[in-house]
């Protein structure tokens, strides 16, 4: 996800005063289980330090189903830059998934924007870099299988702008068959796991969509082991009706399952400057209603599920900036900081009950 625009940040600084007011979409009583009602998996990003809190701990068993690493399984979290590994914090967050009955979704192996610094010194010898890449990916794999029910293999692979493939120096060494050699090394590590492919932005960019519905197709006609794909969902709250279920829709039609992986609605990333707090909130459960919906129109063997990247407001991404200027206003999630359950955890739980 890019980082704010200017727009934006306009539209943060006004929406600071929306966010500081009592909202309108104070909590609303109790809330049932949402893994109780929902026909697929419900998953919530988590850290280690999230199994800590006895608090956020008791909510993500309560309604999900399966945990995602924010970080842990990310090669900046595992991979030394001496080289070598410390899967430590990995380790600790996927044992602390399973004694709660949770499952654990790997989250990623290949990113442009991780690269092990190891690789750096390797750029420009394809055998060499080549030999470490499969050594990578196979060396992760190989320790969660059995562990995780899946990974997002590639993340990120395709430019916003409808021009294509990413740049970066997995590209640059071994060609676009470094999607491919990934989905091949990650399945000789691990046989069981679901393996994916996952990208942002394919609801609001339909030539993105495009492209990276095409890597999808050569990587299935390549033979390579792609179970299915991951579409984001880091979303505005005043996204266009029908984008959502168009982007699933189409997603769908490979016949592979589908992962809405990192669902959030920003109330301040992206709305219009005007738009009031309420109608923000309105849009906030419009959306999450659309995203449900779009899931349960899939098949049944699709539905790979609905993942938050986030349990709490708090624990969203979206409230802390990169150079760590402060705390930033939003409430993009479907609990508020306390972790009580908002209008749009409600009307989650009405479009899960069908
Ligand atoms: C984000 C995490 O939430 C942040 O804590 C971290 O600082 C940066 O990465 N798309 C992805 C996720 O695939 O891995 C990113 O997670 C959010 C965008």
């Amino acid at each position: 996800m890019s980082l704010p625009t200017r727009r934006g940040v306009v539209a943060g600084s006004l929406a600071l005063a929306a966010c500081t007011r009592a909202s309108a979409d104070a909590p609303t009583g109790p809330l049932p289980p949402l893994k109780s009602l929902a026909s697929f998996p419900l998953g919530v990003c988590a850290t280690t330090e999230q199994f800590d809190e006895l608090g956020w701990t008791e909510l993500v068993r309560t309604h999900f189903d399966r945990v995602t690493p924010e970080w842990e399984m990310k090669a900046e979290a595992f991979a030394r830059p001496e080289g070598g590994y410390d899967f430590g914090r990995a380790d600790r967050l996927a044992d602390a998934a399973s004694t709660r009955g949770l499952k654990t979704f790997g989250h990623t192996l290949v990113w442009y924007s991780q690269v092990p610094r190891p690789f750096q010194a390797l750029d420009g010898d394809r055998r060499a870099f080549a030999a470490a890449y499969r050594a990578y990916v196979t060396t992760a794999a190989r320790r969660y299988a059995g562990r995780v029910v899946g990974w997002d293999v590639v993340n990120e692979p395709v430019m916003d702008d409808g021009q294509g493939y990413r740049d970066c120096l997995w590209r640059k060494n071994l060609g676009m068959d470094y999607v491919r050699l990934a989905f091949e090394h990650a399945r000789e590590a691990d046989p069981e796991a679901v393996l994916f492919l996952n990208d942002y932005n394919l609801e609001q960019l339909p030539k993105k969509r495009a492209d990276f519905l095409r890597l999808a197709e050569s990587l299935l006609k390549a033979g390579a082991p792609l179970g299915g794909l991951g579409t984001q969902t880091h979303i505005p709250a005043d996204l266009k009706p029908g984008r959502i279920a168009e982007a699933v829709r189409e997603l769908g039609v490979l016949g592979l399952p589908v992962h809405v992986s990192e669902l959030d609605i920003s109330l301040t990333r992206g709305p219009g400057p005007l738009a009031s707090r309420s109608s923000l909130e309105d849009g906030q459960k419009r959306l999450a209603t659309e995203v449900v919906q779009a899931i349960q129109d899939l098949p049944p063997a699709q539905r790979w599920g609905l993942t938050v990247w986030g349990a709490r407001d708090r624990d969203s991404w979206l409230r802390r900036t990169p150079e760590n200027r402060g705390p930033r206003p939003d409430a993009p999630l479907l609990f508020d900081d306390e972790g009580r359950p908002k209008g749009v955890a409600h009307a989650v739980a009405a479009a899960l009950k069908g």
